[in-house]
């Protein structure tokens, strides 16, 4: 065929023809083609080197979740009798997968406040097989120092995974910092435009190996569509990015002004308890930032009723801003003490800053607090 496509299409095909038996074999035994969509397919593939080229690691495989990357991750390289690390403060899908589901197959977790540094080195000092991470950390944005606990882990023999969502391939780059495997929820940043959901692994050999062999297995693929539908959102990442970052920062530094605003949780902000971190290990603060509102449970939803431009919804990482009340949603099921330790107030409102025109974000939120 003379002229290709500019753009990947999608190859909606679960299997694949061969002219020649040895052919097969040849992509059975050595990954050199494709045989079943369950294993490999060509639009998740492209999808997967551009990721993987952006991270700096030498794969990346795709998953119908995020949720099936972390599950995949974390599965293929532990096992009965072995221990796990893990900061506290991670997405509530994964809180259940660690605290809940793995000691139900032997594996030991020690689930420690991101905070507490000399608890989190106590335990890895214990020993370990793998250390789980995740910053920025959901609703409070706090931010862990990844290198020295990832150094920490590997003088352990341990391998290091990073969910980092929150920050995006664009304003953190694990692979400096220590990171074997690092998880995305495609479903944010990567896509976009809050209509994919998808998750991703970066990886070296020998992880990505283990990986790519438990996906088969366990089945939580990427569909070709959704494969197609991210990189088109990979198209305009860094852009969006940049746009996410600046318009967070001029909210967060909007609500820090405002007398019926308690609190505000940014890094890009000088009064936030890990912005020094922040600085060091981030190129760009992010677009997801928390703030208290000057009132009690009832205040506060009146509040989010208010919000004519915001969303009302879950999820982040969109071009379209979107905001909740943790405690309705994503921190429903914490019993109030483990609400209270994970700094969750009744007036906690996480936002997720979109790409829109600041000035009409900023307007919207004024308006509603108003009413408080
Ligand atoms: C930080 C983080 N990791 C993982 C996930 C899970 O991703 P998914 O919903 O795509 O399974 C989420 C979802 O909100 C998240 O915020």
């Amino acid at each position: 065929m003379k002229g290709k496509p500019v753009v990947e299409p999608v190859y909606m095909t679960a299997t694949y023809k061969f002219d020649r038996s040895d052919d097969l074999i040849d992509v059975v035994q050595n990954r050199s083609g494709y045989i079943y969509s369950r294993w490999d397919n060509p639009s998740v593939r492209a999808v997967e080197s551009e990721l993987a080229d952006l991270e700096g690691y030498a794969f990346a495989l795709g998953f119908g979740s995020g949720m099936a990357a972390i599950t995949t991750a974390i599965m293929a390289n532990i096992k009965a009798g072995d221990r796990v690390v893990a900061t506290q403060e991670v997405y509530g899908g994964t809180y259940e997968l660690l605290n809940d589901v793995l000691p139900t197959f032997n594996v030991d977790t020690a689930l420690i406040n991101c905070y507490d540094l000399d608890r989190l080195f106590a335990e890895i000092d214990k020993g370990l097989t793998l250390l789980y991470l995740e910053t920025p950390t959901n609703p409070l944005l706090r931010v862990v120092d990844i290198k020295p606990l990832a150094d920490a882990a590997h003088a352990k023999g341990a391998i290091v995974l990073l969910d980092a969502t929150f920050a995006s391939p664009v304003n953190q780059h694990p692979v400096d910092l220590g990171v074997d495997v690092v998880i995305h929820s495609a479903t944010k940043y990567l896509g976009g435009h809050h209509d994919v959901t998808a998750g991703f692994i970066c990886a070296d050999d020998p992880w990505f190996k283990k990986i790519w062999n438990l996906r088969k297995v366990l089945g939580g693929v990427m569909d070709p569509m959704s494969a197609f539908m991210t990189l088109r959102g990979m198209r305009t990442l860094e852009l969006r990015i940049q746009k996410h970052n600046e318009n967070a920062m001029q909210v967060a530094r909007f609500l820090e002004a405002q007398v019926k605003i308690k609190s505000v949780h940014y890094p890009g902000l000088a009064s936030h308890p890990d912005h020094e971190i922040a600085v060091r290990q981030m190129s760009g603060f992010g677009g997801m930032l928390s703030f208290e509102v000057d009132g009690d449970f009832d205040q506060t939803k009146t509040f989010m009723d208010c919000l004519k431009k915001i969303k009302l919804a879950t999820s982040l990482g969109g071009v379209t801003s979107l905001a909740n009340q943790p405690i309705t949603n994503t921190h429903v099921a914490l019993s109030p003490e483990n609400r209270a330790k994970a700094g969750v107030s009744e007036s906690l409102v996480r936002l997720s800053v979109g790409i829109e025109n600041v000035e009409v974000l900023i307007q919207d939120l004024e308006q509603a607090l108003e009413v408080v």
